[in-house]
């Protein structure tokens, strides 16, 4: 199931391109300040889309358009001169959402509606935490289960309207570690349990193996959207694990460890992001619906993930929650 560094064998050179002044192609990404996300929208920029990046500070945002407008025109001063007529700089935007605050999510897409874009083509659920000690939010979900799942639902769910009917598609940014859900967990446990090595990997699953059920039954609900997930890869170098090698003393054991790892079964911050960009710009036809891995290898997910009567309890399950916070018709 790993991947490793030799069969990465995908070019995002070969996706398509865009000139926004002719084709205006419109991406929203969640976390694309960082890690993996930061090199989903290099390229996104790199083949002509608006991007908008949502994220929960400005500065970081801001801070990471910078660099990738700098990297863009490096790349494309060693890209030749016949290849640089066909290939257009897009756009890049910050749009404020914290996913740890349910009313900022909803304020979030209300002030994106107001910005008059007219169609979203693509939306990408990129941001997410994981292996990181057991806490409620505000809101009162569990820490992981919100940001990498309940938000991003409740995000995707007030902008759908908005998505291009024809060739709108939605990605998110699921992992291989969803696949420790080995049986159908009920959405109300919150494994908060000791050793937390160990139970924040279930709670990790259970909100990616979440992702994957909504993009199965997305794209069944809404058949003229292609919804795909994503395991992008064990990619070591982004921000993901930085709580285990931020520990005083032992940290630099965790980071030697994950460098270690990494080199053995990883791939590069930027290889991380081919299986968003392949699912984000290939004019394949892939099954609707489908998963794929590391390199944007199509695969299988896990069974709980597929089991479309768990994918409809998870549903169920989410949008009663939400009703009780005051967020409905979410159909
Ligand atoms: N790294 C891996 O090996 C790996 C493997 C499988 C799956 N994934 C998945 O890949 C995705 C990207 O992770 P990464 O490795 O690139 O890690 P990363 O560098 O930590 O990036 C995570 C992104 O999510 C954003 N984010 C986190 N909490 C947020 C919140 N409350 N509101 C808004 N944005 C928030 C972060 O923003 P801030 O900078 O503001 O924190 C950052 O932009 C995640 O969904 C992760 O689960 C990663």
């Amino acid at each position: 199931m790993l991947t490793s560094r030799s069969s990465l064998d995908f070019i995002p050179d070969e996706l398509p391109y865009y000139d926004p002044s002719m084709t205006r192609k419109v991406a929203l990404i969640t976390g694309g300040n960082s890690g993996i996300g930061f090199y989903t929208v290099l390229h996104l920029y790199l083949h002509g889309f608006v991007v908008y990046i949502a994220g929960r500070s400005k500065s970081k945002v801001c801070g990471a358009i910078e660099k990738i407008k700098t990297e863009a025109l490096r790349r494309r001063s060693n890209v030749i001169e016949g290849d640089l007529k066909t290939r257009f700089l897009g756009e890049l935007h910050f749009l404020e959402l914290d996913l740890l605050n349910l009313a900022n999510v909803e304020k979030s897409t209300v002030v994106f509606k107001s910005l008059n874009e007219p169609v979203i083509d693509l939306m990408i659920l990129n941001a997410g935490i994981g292996a990181i000690p057991y806490a409620l939010t505000n809101d009162g979900f569990e820490i992981q289960f919100q940001t990498n799942f309940i938000s991003n639902f409740l995000f995707t769910q007030r902008l759908l309207p908005l998505m291009n009917k024809e060739q709108g598609r939605i990605i998110y940014v699921s992992s291989i570690a969803h696949h420790l859900e080995i049986f159908k967990f009920s959405r109300d446990w919150t494994f908060n349990y000791k050793p937390n090595i160990i139970f924040t990997w279930l709670r990790y699953a259970m909100s990616k193996t979440s992702g994957i059920q909504y993009m199965k039954l997305l794209s069944m609900k809404h058949p003229e959207l292609q919804c795909y997930s994503v395991h992008p890869g064990l990619v070591m170098n982004t921000n993901f694990f930085g709580y285990w090698t931020r520990i005083p003393f032992i940290g630099i054991f965790f980071w030697f460890f994950f460098q270690l790892f990494g080199w053995f079964f990883g791939c590069s911050n930027e290889e991380g992001s081919y299986a968003t960009l392949r699912c984000a710009l290939s004019n394949e036809e892939f099954v609707n619906g489908s998963y794929f891995v590391s390199g944007g290898k199509l695969a299988s997910s896990s069974k709980v993930s597929s089991d479309l009567n768990a994918a409809t309890n998870t549903w169920i399950w989410t949008t009663k929650e939400l009703e009780k916070k005051g967020f409905t018709d979410l159909e």
